[in-house]
C-alpha cells in the first residue's frame, strides 16, 4: 500500500519519522511536503498537495500533520473524494476508520507524544470500516 503523507513545520519533524515508521513496516510512502523542515509554512499547500495525490489515485490514503491537526483536516475536507479525521489516541484513530472510513487521519502534533502519534498510525491502518449504518450516515455528507 501506498501512503501520503504531509505536514506543516510543526508536524514535520512527526512526519519524518512517521515515514520512517511506515517504510519499516513495509508501506511505500510519498511525502507531499513540507521539503523545508521546521521552517514557518502554510499548511493549505500541503494538506492541497496530498489530497491532490489522493485524488489522482498516486496514493490510496493519507497522513497529514500539523500542530492541532485542524488545519490539514478542515482543509483536507474541503477536497473532492476526501475524508479526514482527527485522532489524538488508540481509540480516536480506530473510530475515525470503524465508523467515519476516514482516508486521512490528521494528528495534533503538538499535542501528542510521537509514540502515541505512531501507535494512531498502526491503529487506523489496522483498523476496517464497519459500514451498515455509518455507511448510511457517510452517505448523508454528499
Ligand atoms: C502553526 O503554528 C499552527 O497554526 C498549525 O500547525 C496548525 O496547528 C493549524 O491548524
Amino acid at each position: 500500500m501506498t501512503i501520503g503523507i504531509a505536514s506543516d513545520h510543526a508536524g514535520a519533524l512527526y512526519k519524518a519519522e512517521i515515514s520512517l515508521y511506515l517504510v519499516r513496516r513495509g508501506y511505500d510512502v510519498v511525502d507531499f511536503g513540507t521539503y523545508e523542515g521546521t521552517q514557518s509554512v502554510d499548511y493549505p499547500d500541503f494538506a492541497n498537495a496530498l489530497a491532490e495525490g489522493i485524488s489522482k489515485g498516486m496514493v490510496e490514503k493519507g497522513i497529514a500533520l500539523c500542530g492541532t491537526g485542524n488545519g490539514m483536516a478542515i482543509t483536507l475536507n474541503h477536497c473532492p473524494g476526501i475524508r479526514a479525521g482527527l485522532a489524538w489516541n488508540r481509540e480516536t484513530a480506530r473510530l475515525v476508520k470503524a465508523h467515519n472510513d476516514a482516508n486521512v487521519l490528521a494528528l495534533p502534533a503538538r499535542f501528542i507524544s510521537l509514540v502515541m502519534a505512531k501507535a494512531c498510525v498502526k491503529m487506523w491502518l489496522e483498523t476496517g470500516f464497519e459500514g451498515g449504518r455509518h455507511q448510511r450516515r457517510i452517505d448523508k455528507i454528499r
